[in-house]
């Protein structure tokens, strides 16, 4: 799958199969995230990797009684470092995930909803980083689609600002 087809086909996935992704899978998906870019090449960033079963049903209040959370093949939670730039890169490095996981056939969806100091105690985080995002990733039990975009023609300004 290129690139295009990967962000074509990605869509938030809001429900999963519960079955396990394997190691290889998750491997090239942080990989993914990994190669990311960063300010400076920073790399302000940790992604705590959560797929025991009873963990992730203990994340659901956590996550706003997102239920959906339990039953994700992994739990992405990106941690990031008190950086000029450090949530712009975790965000960077979240979509390649994405993309990543959209062409292994896996679903995702971003978790913004979350209490970041539950779910920082919970998963053991130290004081100097930040819980700021996390990711399901999993089997899709649902078929799913974006919602309608708006067009090109509505966000883009060609040359400078112009009202439509
Ligand atoms: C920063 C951010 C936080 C989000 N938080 C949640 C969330 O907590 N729960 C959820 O179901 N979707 C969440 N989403 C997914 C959006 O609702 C979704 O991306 C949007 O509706 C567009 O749909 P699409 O991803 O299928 O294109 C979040 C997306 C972003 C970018």
């Amino acid at each position: 799958m290129d690139v295009f087809e990967a962000i074509e086909k990605r869509h938030s996935v809001r429900g999963y199969t519960g079955r396990h992704i394997p190691g290889e899978d998750l491997d090239m998906i942080l990989r993914a995230a990994r190669d990311a870019p960063s300010a400076k090449n920073l790399q302000p960033w940790k992604f705590i990797v959560v797929t025991d079963r009873p963990t992730l049903r203990e994340l659901v209040p956590i996550c706003h009684n997102q239920g959906f959370v339990e039953d994700a093949g992994a739990l992405v939670v990106g941690i990031t470092e008190d950086e000029k730039w450090s949530v712009v890169d975790l965000a960077i490095a979240l979509d390649h995930l994405s993309l990543a996981a959209t062409a292994l056939g896996l679903g995702t969806c971003w978790i913004g909803a979350f209490h970041p100091d539950e779910m920082g105690e919970k998963l053991g985080v130290p004081d100097d980083y930040t819980v700021t995002m996390c990711m399901t990733v999993g089997y899709p039990s649902t078929k799913g689609k974006s919602p309608t975009k708006k067009s090109v023609s509505e966000l883009v300004c060609k040359e400078r600002y112009r009202e439509r």
